[in-house]
């Protein structure tokens, strides 16, 4: 996707002023066990890469779409971003439904939606309601060159979410 490639170098090269790169993890917590309590509903490799992304919702976010409704306050989506498996060639292993075939966890996105967030978070990074962090496996906070708002920003009219007509066709089953 040139857009999001466009983005990424706009984003670097700002980074140096954004105090909070990589997120607000001071106000959107690791979500402790997601994995054992979020539904996982969707799988693909992201946009110009070869990585492998698996992104979960939680129930309030799961029964919001279900019911055709806007994320309510207390949503939580995470992307899990893997790295994906290589055949001796270094190419990606592609797995039958067509995704590269995800090998090592490399980081987990989240996006917390509330009503409203602590005065103290800027208004620059959150959008929505949204507010985003990234993690390492570990749960540890994973710094990067990212402005996560920039990019989710344009997607308003499906609820910020890239994933979103992915996530209203899964809860609506
Ligand atoms: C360069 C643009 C860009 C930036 C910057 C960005 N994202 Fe995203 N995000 C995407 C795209 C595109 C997807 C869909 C999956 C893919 O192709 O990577 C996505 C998907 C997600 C998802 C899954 C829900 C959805 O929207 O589908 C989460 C959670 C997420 N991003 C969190 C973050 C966090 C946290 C940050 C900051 C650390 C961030 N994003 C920065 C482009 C971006």
């Amino acid at each position: 996707m040139k857009f999001s490639k466009m983005l990424v170098a706009g984003a670097c090269g700002v980074a140096a002023l954004v105090a909070y790169a990589g997120g607000t993890p001071d106000f959107v917590k690791f979500p402790a066990a997601y994995d054992a309590t979020f539904t996982n509903y969707a799988k693909m490799n992201r946009a110009g890469s070869a990585a492998v992304a698996k992104m979960y919702a939680n129930d309030v976010a799961l029964a919001s779409y279900a019911k055709g409704m806007p994320a309510a306050p207390g949503s939580k989506i995470v992307m899990e971003v893997y790295k994906p498996e290589k055949d001796a060639e270094g190419n990606p292993v592609v797995g039958s439904d067509g995704v590269n075939v995800p090998a090592d966890l490399a980081a987990i996105a989240v996006m917390e939606r509330r009503d409203a967030w602590p005065s103290d978070l800027a208004e620059a990074d959150q959008v929505g309601g949204w507010a985003f962090a990234i993690f390492n496996p570990d749960g540890s906070p994973k710094t990067n060159d990212l402005t996560c708002v920039v990019c989710h920003t344009p997607y308003e009219k499906q609820d910020y979410l890239f994933s979103h007509q992915k996530l209203v066709d899964f809860a609506s089953r």
